[in-house]
């Protein structure tokens, strides 16, 4: 029927004011048809092989098809519903996210790749992608001759912390504006690095070393699955940098401009239109962050056989990754059969809207904020569960810290501005994580009091009774195409959203319907089915998120 989209067809919202389902499909056929969509409607229902699920259907306003289930139908498909989900084709998906610039502290400019990132390899593993992360950290260049050239100046390096290092840094950097003489030094140690001087390669390890050690500290802390070996610096390109320029070179796509070498692209323009090129090498030699993306490229496709290359950064890096890409193609590095996507991602403001810094017009470091996220969960934590030790308080505190400041951010539609807020990402109330975790909490402490394995409820005859039961029924089912969506957009929000649909529904039940003093055995082992299955539809999505979830609140 010429509809680009197949989930345009079948896209449904879930309100009850329509049936179960409303499905505007026939609308957007009837669009593209140039037929009345009513007319679509009715033919789709004569048509729709939906017999067996003894739906009612009808057609509403100007085309909206409404579906009903059968309530024995659909307690029935929520019994046998598991949440194990296995993609048709499973991938390699690179995904090269957080890579931050090391020597430096991680920051709110680090958040968005580093938490988007981690919540998308994950979906993808839960679907049964292959994975592999790529964390292409900044290691290597100009910053690394000043910092070096400072330290061999500097006698007392032995025992640095990350922030000492970045202290150094900035002294670097300011004796290099000003200081001939150090300048000359910074630059000689670059050139010392790129030729693997013995004493210049062991202050560049001792930095990088320090460094990482400090940026895994703040993953473990915000729970994120990147490890030490997924890092893959700049720095490791380094010796195949020669190799990418002849390949260049061997294609015919060198172009010596001024003393360096050059790619020019069609389509590629500078503002004033003359064309754009790519410099692969500068004139003294030295290459740039373009040809260590492009040999990375080639490492990802050739060596690790990716079908996928996924980047994450923020926008700024639009234009970079598009002319990656082409010449990518152009070099052969991107066989077409593989695919290669930048996502970019809004940032991340203040209260009032502004860019998110400190008093001081700093970035806010991600240690900071996960400290200040600790100390203002406390407080909740101590106010609203006084029956747990403060050993279990503090405990909860860091779940729901991390929580609240991954979710904020995944919650939000990716390519938006979102502001920081923790009033807001704390509340227990609203689309926040500490709601979600709180009611995964009290589904908890419903199967302590009543003394049973919440596992052991995950399968058993559902009753659809109350409406409110029917409700949280049909939105349970609605976990698969949640993760679809997700992931054919790569938007995590999608699934926040749905959770907290879930969540709020459960809370309508858990007002409405009796669980432990249930009428009949058979009911009450109906309603802690639900329970269970809630929290596992909780669990799962949330663990996809990389939030974490007490046991207890
Ligand atoms: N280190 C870069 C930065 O901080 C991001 C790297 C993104 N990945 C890449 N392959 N270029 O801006």
């Amino acid at each position: 029927m010429g509809v680009e989209n197949p989930r345009a067809l079948v896209f449904a919202t879930t309100n009850e004011e329509f049936g179960d389902y409303q499905a505007n499909g026939a609308m957007a056929i009837a669009k593209q048809l140039g037929r009345n969509p009513r007319t679509i409607a009715q033919e789709i229902v004569d048509r729709a092989p939906l017999a067996d699920l003894n739906a009612e259907l009808d057609i509403g306003g100007p085309g909206f098809i409404n579906v009903r289930l059968n309530d024995l139908f659909l307690a029935t498909t929520l019994s046998e519903s598991t949440l194990s989900q296995r993609v048709e084709r499973a991938e390699r998906i690179v995904v090269d996210y957080s890579s931050p610039n090391i020597a430096k502290e991680l920051h709110v400019g680090h958040l968005r790749s580093t938490v988007i990132g981690d919540a998308l390899v994950r979906l993808f593993e839960f679907v049964g992608h292959t994975v592999i992360r790529q964390n292409h950290v900044g290691d290597w260049g100009t910053a690394f001759g000043k910092l070096i050239a400072y330290f061999n100046t500097d006698q007392e390096f032995s025992d640095l912390t990350i922030g000492g290092i970045e202290k150094l840094y900035v002294a670097a950097s300011q004796e290099f504006d000003t200081n001939v003489d150090f300048a000359e030094k910074a630059r000689n140690e670059v050139i010392k690095l790129q030729r693997q001087d013995p004493d210049t390669l062991r202050t560049w390890e001792y930095i990088v070393q320090a460094s990482l050690e400090d940026v895994q500290r703040i993953y473990s802390e915000l729970d994120i699955s990147l490890k030490l070996s997924d890092v893959r610096g700049e720095s490791s390109y380094n010796p195949v940098l020669p190799s990418v320029v002849n390949d260049l070179d061997n294609k015919g796509l060198l172009v010596e401009s001024d003393g360096a070498k050059c790619v020019f692209v069609n389509g590629f323009q500078r503002k004033d239109g003359s064309p754009l090129p790519m410099i692969v090498q500068k004139s003294d030699g030295g290459y740039l962050y373009h040809t260590t993306d492009l040999a990375a490229l080639k490492h990802r496709t050739q060596e690790l056989a990716a079908d996928r290359v996924i980047y994450l950064t923020d926008s700024r890096q639009i234009h970079h990754f598009r002319m990656l890409f082409a010449v990518g193609k152009l070099v052969g590095y991107i066989p077409q059969e593989v695919s290669t996507e930048h996502l970019v991602f809004g940032s991340v403001l203040n209260k009032d809207g502004e860019p998110f810094r400190t008093r001081g017009g700093e970035n806010v470091l991600l240690r900071e904020l996960i400290d200040e996220g600790v100390e203002r969960a406390l407080d909740i934590v101590r106010s609203k569960s006084g029956h747990l030790t403060s050993g279990e308080q503090q405990q909860v505190a860091r779940q729901v810290a991390v929580g609240a400041i991954k979710y904020a951010d995944l919650s939000k539609n990716r390519t938006n501005d979102y502001r920081f807020d923790w009033d807001v990402m704390l509340s227990l109330d609203g689309n926040t994580a500490p709601y979600l975790q709180y009611a995964h909490a009290r589904i908890c402490s419903i199967f302590t009091r009543a003394k049973k394995d919440m596992n052991e409820f995950l399968e058993g005859e559902i009753e659809l009774q109350h409406p409110s039961e029917r409700a949280l029924a049909l939105r349970l089912l609605r976990f698969a195409e949640t993760l679809e969506q997700c992931l054919d957009e790569r938007k995590p929000h999608y699934l926040c959203n749905y959770l907290y649909e879930v969540t709020v529904h459960f809370m309508r039940f858990y007002e409405n319907c009796p669980v432990l003093k249930a009428y009949t055995p058979r009911l009450l082992d109906s309603r802690l089915c639900l329970c269970s299955k809630t929290a596992q539809v909780l669990r799962i999505g949330l663990k996809n998120l990389g939030i974490s979830l007490p046991l207890r609140m």
